[in-house]
């Protein structure tokens, strides 16, 4: 194992899409950013500086930040973000993992521009559980808007309403050629016949789920969320805001046609606002002797915006890979239980303000009716020196506050209340947690990420999540092992966990206006007895309030 060293200055870049100019917040003036790659083992070190007038904090998600949560980067959770003119080294050490990740800036909406791919190869020596591929490609998802993100997300929060949505999805970020003005900016994957290619999938889009397909070919799952997966074909991958999914792409021993485009697109189940368009690349065959520069494009099928069934059927095929060198180590008893609510919710509109909520309210989110109200210190620090009694409490709701029958339409528990409250676990509890959408059913489902640790999905399904008879479903063998999880609309999922990694651990809807309403809480996971169960004091430059 060696050490990485990476420098990331935050500043602004003039960038031009769909025939529109903005200046963006960016990292080395590469959007998306540049990529970051490391062996399994390594230690990463990236000074990041912030020459922008935001403040700014990077997080790099789905890293386990063993020990190591002061590198973690949430503001307000684990750090105080970086002021313009400072630095801020993040140290960390990649630890049992190997796949692809990905960083972002995680603070207001600055992850919309702020964000790359993060490569882990396995340790040196070590091959992957699949035949070598010729080539590998990252490729990450994103959301283009012609407005500045800071100013849709500072007047939705403002209005109480929905926020404006985004003009296109990018990949890499380059709308492709379904869009006016945008034919040039065009994803192009080169390819020779017969060869096969690793596709490193990022989905770093602010608000919503894609599904994602190639004409003519199909594409063989891997790994997600830098973990292995029983690998399995399909036409038509399906990922939410904060997963990664590692697919191999065999390109054909001979083509009749040459070129072929790729395209992703929302699955939102109902009603709510969404981009609703179409982000398209090119699969352009190299050496093939034809020249079909001229011949139709070939559109790949994907299901219908709503299509439920197909979502499900897809993300009900995901399994650990449990081999003996990947062992699938699931909690097979549980020390404590949780039932989270977690769905949207509207608060009152302050007197003397017009809000364009629903009814004339605010908008607002929230995991058993607490929408988490982000302190003005970092929590990690308060945890560390002991003065969590002025900055947070450990008594977050195991429950909701009232049951109820949750696929109701409305749903009655929308009210909320503003905290800032902690689950505290003792070092390595094992944790079940049941998340139940209480969305509107139909409407949307909420990716839930959990930091500083990979999870075990050990049950899914609709309706109301049944303590009585639905444990006994649950895969304790094999279940997919991932950090971002989407709880269906009007569903339920159930994850364990070990609370092995002492520190403060953010989790949240990565819907990015979900993140903004409240739909966020915080772990508190205690040191343990030994030195290496223990957090260390935080690094000399932690930035400070
Ligand atoms: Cu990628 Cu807290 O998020």
């Amino acid at each position: 194992a060696i050490t990485r060293h990476y420098k990331f200055d935050i500043r602004l870049q003039n960038v031009t899409r769909l025939c529109h100019t903005k200046s963006i917040v960016t990292v080395n003036g590469q959007y998306p950013g540049p990529k970051l790659i490391a062996r399994e083992g390594d230690r990463v070190i990236v000074k990041v500086t912030n020459q922008v007038s935001n403040n700014i904090t990077i997080h790099w998600h789905g890293i386990r930040q063993l020990q190591s949560g002061w590198a973690d980067g949430p503001a307000y959770i684990t750090q105080c973000p970086i002021q313009t003119g400072r630095s801020y080294v993040y140290n960390f050490t990649i630890t049992g993992q190997r796949g692809t990740l990905f960083y972002h800036a995680h603070i207001s909406w600055l992850r919309a521009t702020v964000h790359g791919p993060i490569i882990i190869l396995p340790k040196l020596g070590v091959p992957y559980p699949f035949a070598k591929p010729y080539k590998e490609v990252p490729m990450i998802f994103g959301e283009w808007f012609n407005e500045d993100t800071e100013v849709v997300i500072s007047q939705a929060l403002q209005t109480g309403g929905a926020p404006n949505v985004s003009e296109a999805y990018t990949i890499n970020g380059l709308p492709g050629p379904l869009y006016n003005c945008s034919a040039k900016d065009t994803f192009k994957l080169k390819v020779k016949p017969g060869k096969t290619y690793l596709l490193r999938i990022i989905n770093a889009a602010l608000n919503d789920e894609l599904f994602f397909s190639i004409a003519n070919h199909s594409i063989t799952i891997v790994e997600v969320d830098a973990n292995y997966v029983k690998p399995f074909a399909t036409k038509t991958l399906l990922i939410t805001p904060g997963q990664t999914t590692n697919v191999l792409l065999k390109a054909r021993p001979n083509s009749p046609n040459s070129r072929f485009l790729m395209e992703a697109r929302p699955y939102a189940t109902g009603l709510g606002t969404f981009d609703n368009t179409t982000t398209a690349g090119l699969l352009e065959y190299e050496n093939t002797g034809i020249s079909s520069g001229n011949l139709p494009l070939l559109r790949p099928k994907l299901p219908a915006l709503n299509d439920t069934a197909y979502a499900t059927n897809f993300t009900n095929k995901l399994r650990s890979l449990a081999s003996a060198q990947y062992p699938a180590k699931v909690p097979q008893t549980v020390d404590r239980k949780f039932f989270f609510t977690v769905g949207l919710g509207t608060s009152p509109c302050p007197t003397n303000q017009t809000c364009q909520g629903p009814n004339g309210t605010k908008f607002a989110a929230s995991v058993n009716n607490i929408s988490f109200a982000l302190p003005s210190t970092a929590l990690l620090q308060a945890h560390f020196f002991g003065q969590q009694n002025k900055v947070f409490t450990a008594d977050f709701p195991k429950r909701p506050l009232f049951p109820f029958n949750y696929t109701g339409t409305p749903p009655n528990n929308t009210f909320v209340n503003n905290a800032t409250k902690t689950v505290v676990l003792p070092y390595n509890t094992s944790v079940e947690l049941v998340m139940q959408d209480t969305s509107i059913q139909g409407i949307e489902s909420h990716p839930l990420h959990l930091h500083g640790f990979n999870f075990f999905v050990v049950g899914q399904g609709f309706g109301n999540y049944d303590q009585t008879k639905d444990p006994s479903k649950f895969n304790l063998v094999d279940p997919v092992e991932r950090n971002t999880i989407g709880v269906p609309a009007g569903g339920w999922v159930a994850i364990r966990f070990f609370a092995d990694n002492p520190g403060v651990w953010f989790m949240h809807c990565h819907i990015e206006i979900h993140i903004s309403w409240g739909l966020r809480m915080a772990w508190v996971v205690m040191d343990g007895e030994l030195p290496s169960q223990k957090l260390p004091p935080p690094p000399a430059d932690l930035p400070m309030c």
